[in-house]
């Protein structure tokens, strides 16, 4: 029997889902021909740092040239930044190429990649894709259970990932339960810690982890230019880790992985500490005001340290989502990543939640009226 291309595919990754990402709001406003607001890929919805733009503008003509392969500016200035030296930097193509990366360098099939149910899809997919078992604890309350993490680790786990804010659920850990658990996670485990969302946690510290980081090497923080910064277009993350590690994700990543543009506008954008409050500020403003506004409206909004709101809203969670799209608001409804009855809504601007709110409203009286309200 001759072997075909697709017999080479290993059966690990036959299984594996694809990604779904958000409804394009073009597509959307194209197939309803109505204006439509994007609130289902927690993005910033106040646009990118204007110093990251112009910085990025600069930078264009000089498209014909490479950019820097080593990212040295960038990985210097977060260097200081975070008190660790340039070595223990990585610059990845967004967070996604490092959540990925640090599996293929240390799993493979016979060890166990650990993460929690509820949690960032990629997490699982990266495990999964490097040929290793993928082990999952269960969550409590919406929440990473760290207690039941550390009680699945066994001889075989060699990476575990942990998302502080959480996605979807956007709940968060305290340094205290960080660390107790990190006390409980062998020196040859490694914690992959992505803090994709740690600026809006506005009650947290923000260098606790690098804190951690110094005293526990077995610890890989990452962080993304997508959120707070407003650069999710330009694919920019970084990851903070012991050389060795970070040197030998280096062997794997491609070549030029990050633009010349996207490294300029990184740049720019971290200086950019107006940009950076105003969107904290605005994102805590309209948290609250989004939460309760669909409190007010019968739903238990989990509370968020993150900049979008989760919520179960019952067994017609996709229906409610394509009611929703119907009136041009595109938010997440939540089965692939295992919340068959929760939506995810990202907090927009205040004229957005605004109208989050009241197709909401305009919804739930068309099912009242229809004797479909869902109990909630
Ligand atoms: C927890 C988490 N990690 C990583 C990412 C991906 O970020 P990036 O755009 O840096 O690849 C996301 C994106 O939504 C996320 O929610």
């Amino acid at each position: 029997m001759t072997r075909t291309i697709e017999d080479l595919i290993p059966d690990y990754l036959r299984g594996l889902p694809v990604y779904v990402p958000g409804k394009p709001i073009e597509e959307v406003e194209r197939e309803l021909k109505i204006h439509a607001v994007k609130l289902a890929s927690n993005e910033n919805p106040l646009g990118p740092s204007p110093k990251g733009i112009a910085a990025a503008k600069a930078v264009l003509a000089d498209a014909n040239r490479y950019p820097d392969g080593g990212t040295h500016a960038l990985r210097q200035t977060l260097a200081e930044r975070h008190g660790v030296s340039p070595d223990e930097l990585f610059i990845g193509l967004g967070s996604s190429e490092l959540i990925d990366l640090a599996a293929r360098v240390l799993l493979r099939a016979g060890l166990q990649g650990l993460t929690s149910e509820g949690t960032y899809a990629p997490f699982s997919v990266a495990i999964r894709a490097s040929g290793a078992e993928l082990v999952r604890a269960p969550q409590r309350e919406f929440a990473f259970d760290l207690k039941a993490m550390a009680k699945v680790i066994t001889p075989k786990t060699a990476v575990i990932y942990l998302a502080n804010p959480n996605n979807p659920t956007g709940s968060a850990f305290g340094r205290e339960e960080f660390e107790e658990f990190l006390v409980a996670v062998p020196d040859g485990v490694l914690v992959v810690l992505d803090e994709a969302y740690i600026h809006y946690a506005v009650s947290m510290a923000l260098r606790d982890s690098v804190e951690a980081y110094r005293q526990r090497k077995n610890l890989l923080i990452l962080r993304t230019f997508s959120k707070v910064y407003g650069l999710a277009g330009l694919r920019i993350g970084y990851a903070i880790g012991r050389p060795e590690l970070l040197a030998a994700m280096n062997k794997l990543r491609t070549p030029f992985n990050t633009s010349g543009v996207a490294q300029a506008a990184a740049l720019a954008a971290l200086d950019d500490t107006e940009h950076v409050t105003r969107c904290i500020e605005t994102n805590a403003a309209e948290r609250k005001r989004l939460s309760e506004g669909l409190a007010k409206l019968g739903f238990r909004p989990v509370p968020s340290e993150a900049n979008f709101v989760f919520m179960v809203v019952g067994p017609d969670a996709k229906a409610l989502s394509d009611d929703l799209l119907q009136m041009g608001v595109i938010v997440r409804p939540l089965g692939w990543m295992g919340f068959q009855e929760a939506i995810r809504i990202s907090v927009g601007t205040a004229e957005e939640n605004d109208k989050c709110l009241s197709s909401m409203a305009r919804v739930i009286l068309k099912r009242a009226g229809k004797g479909e309200l869902a109990a909630r």
